[in-house]
């Protein structure tokens, strides 16, 4: 038994260290010469801030997931609609993800002042998404730089792409496989929901309201009844409420841990997509495999797809730009 993990901890670092060198345009250490002290920067500021702040962590994380799934991991997240344009992808975005827009903001300005011009807010993001799950006790991941970053952000297009939390396992699947992810990756990167808070709204159908006949009889019969009754009584008391928090995961939602795919097993996934990773048969033998343990096995595979993920789409070389305010494209 002892030996098992050890051995996937092993395969999942060769494994990793592999798709970085496909990743090839991006590369370790990309500003050592244009800007030495860019990654410095981010991570003094995140190791200054994550701990007065820590629920920021997951918001990072979200909003480079956001990002990278929508046109790649280019910052068009964080563009504002433009002025007599249409809404930008951030107007598609719920308010907890908007939360750190203006953590990003501030870190950009500290890099700025040091080379402006020179790091891209889509490298910031993925830096700061790293460190702060770093501060807060979870995985270290590389990330590999020299992301530029994009000039076009549309609303319908992050309601078209991102994966919706009542999505079922199907529609899941193929919103990752249209970025080049796969089942593993899936069941990997939803492991953010390990930290991480909601609102009511996201997921009140499946205690109030599952197949339209409403009424607390009417609840989601794949979430266990006395996790739905226990959040109807507490923080969801009302179908709509979108402003009291819900913790993802009851009791650790600020730990990198392993309780997340625990509540899966015991029927507790907060929502349908949650839900929905154990209704495949090779997901859930992914997450019953992590859940086991030790922790380690979950930092190594969680690690794995994020370095996947932060190269989905990127621009490089000539393309894209390198934006001066991360809410704006430059004149
Ligand atoms: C972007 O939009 C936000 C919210 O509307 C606003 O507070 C901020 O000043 C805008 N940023 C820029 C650079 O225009
Ligand atoms: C969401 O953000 C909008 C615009 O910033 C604000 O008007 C609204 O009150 C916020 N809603 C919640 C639930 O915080
Ligand atoms: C998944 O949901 C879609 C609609 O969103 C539906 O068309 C499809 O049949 C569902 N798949 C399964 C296996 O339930
Ligand atoms: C329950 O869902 C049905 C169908 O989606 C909807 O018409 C109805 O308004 C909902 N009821 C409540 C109380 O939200
Ligand atoms: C939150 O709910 C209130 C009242 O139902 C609504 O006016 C507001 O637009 C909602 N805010 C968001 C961000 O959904
Ligand atoms: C319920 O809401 C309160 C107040 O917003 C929050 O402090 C608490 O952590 C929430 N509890 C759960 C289990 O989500």
């Amino acid at each position: 038994m002892a030996g098992a993990p050890l051995v996937l901890v092993m395969l999942v670092v060769a494994v990793g260290v592999a798709a970085a060198e496909r990743g090839g345009k991006l590369q370790q250490g990309f500003y050592e010469q244009s800007c030495p002290r860019a990654e410095q920067i981010v991570k003094d500021y995140v190791e200054q801030q994550i701990p007065r702040e820590p629920s920021v962590a997951a918001t990072l994380i979200r909003t480079h997931f956001h990002d990278c799934f929508v046109r790649g991991c280019d910052a068009s997240v964080l563009l504002n609609a433009t002025t007599g344009g249409g809404e930008a992808e951030k107007d598609a975005a719920p308010n907890l993800t908007l939360r750190g827009f203006d953590f990003l903001d501030r870190v950009k300005a500290l890099v700025e002042q040091e080379c402006p011009g020179v790091v891209s807010c889509a490298d910031i993001l993925a830096l700061a998404s790293r460190d702060a799950v770093g501060i807060i006790g979870g995985p270290f991941w590389r990330v590999p730089t020299g992301r530029r970053d994009g000039r076009v952000s549309i609303k319908q297009e992050a309601l078209d792409q991102l994966p919706a939390p009542t999505m079922n396992f199907t529609d899941l699947l193929a919103s990752f496989r249209a970025k080049g992810l796969g089942v593993a990756d899936l069941v990997w990167l939803s492991g953010a929901h390990t930290i991480g808070i909601s609102h009511c709204n996201f997921f009140s159908e499946r205690l109030y309201n599952f197949t339209g006949h409403g009424g607390p009889g009417d609840a989601d019969p794949s979430l266990d009844a006395e996790y739905a009754a226990s959040l109807r009584r507490t923080n969801c008391t009302t179908p709509t409420d979108n402003t009291t928090i819900v913790e993802m995961d009851p009791g650790s939602f600020l730990t990198f841990d392993l309780s997340y795919y625990h509540g899966l097993l015991q029927h507790q996934g907060l929502f349908q997509s949650d839900a929905a990773l154990i209704t495949d048969a090779a997901a859930r033998a992914d997450v019953e495999s992590v859940a086991k343990g030790p922790p380690e096995v979950f930092f190594q595979v969680f690690a794995r797809s994020m370095m996947r993920m932060g190269m989905i789409e990127v621009k490089t070389g000539g393309d894209g730009e390198i934006r001066r305010h991360c809410a704006v494209v430059n004149n």
